[in-house]
């Protein structure tokens, strides 16, 4: 599918996944290196009850990431990275990661029939990810320093010819990550939306999804195109909102955190690879990079799930609950439609809903004794 078409899970064709859905506007892959897992496509979905409580006339919605192969957005890079290893002939793929990374990279691997070293910080990581990550075959590798640490070591490997770095400092993970923004404009009947919100840790996904943003408009504006949506939003670009987590938030302070604490392992992050990129995409788009404490990400986790019946991480709420923020606080005035993308699924950290839910209850196995709970 071109790129001016932009990709859609339509009914008339089946998904093809992000490298042949978007051949035209990524790095060239042979056919026979495609490893694929039908990524992408996934849903924009609406959020009425938070749209009411974040502000009159907002139009809020959920770009579920979660809804790819492995759990996360980091697949939709992945495909790309281990497609274009494979045509390069390497041996095995590495990378360090807070989860998600390491189980897309091993997931992708385990399909092209490459080796996978996944570098983690002991004890830091989701257990839905670490299972992920063994039950594909990966080598886990854990080490006692956080997630920066664990970046550094794998860094130090990136000359070694037959292994490559599938962190998103391998631009062929950017690449593949800002097809995100192309099928959010196509969602939305071609229409760029005001507002694009994302969680950030290590700063490629912002990075990613802006290059994205501004690929799109540059070709929208230069090829005129058509349709009365279409050419009302060529060359639009959305605002891009980031948020990192209060005691993780290196690009808010301006500064490297060197100890990052924050409930939402997947962006505890103190020194961002893509810290440049994320500070174009804000000061690019006219947008923010501010933070947003535990207790407003867990209460935006808790939020999407129980009013809206959406299930993400915790990590992934970050958006949702910055742009909650900004609206209890007047500073959506002027935008209406705001996507937030949610990062990773729910399930991947099943005792973080565990914890913060309300308990299980026992009950005798008495059809008297379960109508009186029931009806009390
Ligand atoms: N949300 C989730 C669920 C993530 O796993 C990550 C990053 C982010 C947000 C932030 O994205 O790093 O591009 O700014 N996870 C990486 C990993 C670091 O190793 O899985 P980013």
């Amino acid at each position: 599918m071109s790129a001016a078409k932009e990709g859609a899970k339509g009914s008339v064709a089946a998904w093809r996944g992000v490298v042949r859905e978007f051949r035209a506007i990524l790095p060239e892959i042979p056919e026979d290196a495609v490893v694929t897992l039908l990524e992408g496509g996934t849903p924009l979905v609406p959020m009425p009850a938070l749209s009411r409580r974040a502000g009159l006339g907002l139009d809020l919605h959920v770009k579920i990431e979660g809804q790819n192969p492995t759990g996360s957005f980091k697949d939709r890079g992945m495909t790309v990275a281990v497609s274009r290893a494979k045509a390069r002939g390497a041996k095995a793929v590495l990378c360090a990661s807070t989860g998600n990374t390491s189980a897309s990279a091993a997931a992708y691997a385990a399909r092209a029939g490459l080796r996978c070293v996944v570098v983690i910080p002991e004890g830091q990581i989701a257990l839905g990810k670490l299972a992920q990550a063994m039950i594909y075959g990966a080598r886990v590798l854990a080490i006692r320093g956080n997630f920066d640490r664990a970046l550094e070591l794998v860094r130090s490997m990136s000359e070694e010819g037959s292994v490559v770095v599938v962190n998103s400092i391998n631009p062929d993970r950017i690449q593949g990550q800002k097809t995100v923004a192309y099928e959010v404009v196509q969602a939305l009947g071609g229409r760029v939306p005001d507002a694009h919100a994302l969680p950030v840790g290590n700063a490629g996904n912002i990075t990613a999804t802006w290059k994205g943003y501004e690929e799109r408009a540059a070709v929208a504006s230069a090829s005129g195109a058509s349709g009365a949506a279409a050419s009302a939003s060529a060359g639009a670009r959305p605002k891009m909102l980031g948020f990192q987590a209060e005691g993780a938030a290196p690009i808010v302070r301006g500064a490297r955190v060197e100890d990052p604490m924050t409930i939402a392992t997947a962006i505890k992050i103190g020194n961002p690879a893509s810290w440049k990129g994320a500070l174009d995409a804000r000061d690019r788009s006219g947008g923010l990079i501010e933070t947003v404490t535990d207790d407003e990400i867990l209460g935006a986790y808790q939020a999407l799930a129980e009013v809206e019946g959406i299930f993400v991480e915790p990590a992934s709420a970050a958006s949702v609950a910055g742009v909650l923020k900004l609206g209890a606080q007047g500073r959506l005035k002027g935008l209406h439609t705001i996507v937030c993308t949610v990062t990773g699924h729910g399930l991947k950290d099943p005792e973080r809903a565990v914890s913060v839910s309300k308990a299980v209850e026992k009950v005798e196995d008495d059809p008297e004794v379960l109508r009186r709970v029931i009806l009390e």
